[in-house]
């Protein structure tokens, strides 16, 4: 069965294609010829997700999931959130510049607690009105300064529950199996295996 991941990343292909086996043939958006800069302007990771896969499903005819990813800090009421990929002013996808805003904003501040969260839609060329959303969460806490190489974005200064270093430290194998994206990659591949 043909089924389109809303990405070119080639991480999160490898990541679910591993995941969802022989049985689903995971195309991206290069492979269905989709060069476009889909809209992402809703201001929830819902709303985006939910966009990026109706997109795919109304231009290209194909079942599409997508996902969107936020982290979300108590201390800010939830911010960076749907923002996190440009949460410093006038960047994009700039993760030093995000994580030095944010290290800043908590300057002084007691509770650390954040969690990242993933939410994953995916929609069905058959049904085009409805869709089914998916989501992953990992609780932690933002440490007070940046350390480990590995990993991307906000990995250096966030620190899972139950652990004493960051997912930069941390490394891929041991973010993989706790990881947010990880969790909602998995109920959606339960979902699609029934
Ligand atoms: P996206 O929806 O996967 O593109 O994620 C949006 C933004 O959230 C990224 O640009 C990163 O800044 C951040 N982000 C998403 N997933 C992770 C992660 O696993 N580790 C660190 N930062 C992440």
């Amino acid at each position: 069965m043909k089924i389109v991941f809303a990405t070119n990343n080639s991480h999160k292909l490898s990541e679910i294609r591993s995941i969802l086996g022989d049985r689903f043939e995971v195309l991206s958006l290069s492979d269905i010829g989709c060069h476009a800069d889909i809209p992402e302007t809703a201001n929830t990771l819902e709303g985006n997700a939910i966009q990026k896969a109706r997109y795919v499903v109304e231009h290209f005819g194909y079942d599409c999931f997508a996902d969107d990813t936020g982290l979300e800090v108590a201390a800010l009421r939830g911010e960076p959130g749907v923002h996190s990929a440009r949460y410093a002013e006038g960047t994009d996808h700039d993760s030093e510049a995000n994580m030095r805003k944010l290290l800043q904003r908590l300057e002084g501040k007691e509770d650390r607690n954040a969690q990242f969260r993933t939410v994953i839609c995916l929609a069905r060329k058959d049904d085009d009105a409805d869709y089914s959303l998916f989501e992953g969460t990992v609780k932690g806490r933002i440490a007070e300064e940046k350390k480990g190489t590995e990993g991307f974005g906000y990995d250096p200064i966030f620190v899972p529950e139950g652990h004493d270093q960051s997912f930069a430290q941390l490394g891929l194998d041991i973010k993989n199996s706790i990881s947010h994206r990880a969790r909602a990659v998995e109920k959606l591949a339960r979902f699609l295996k029934r």
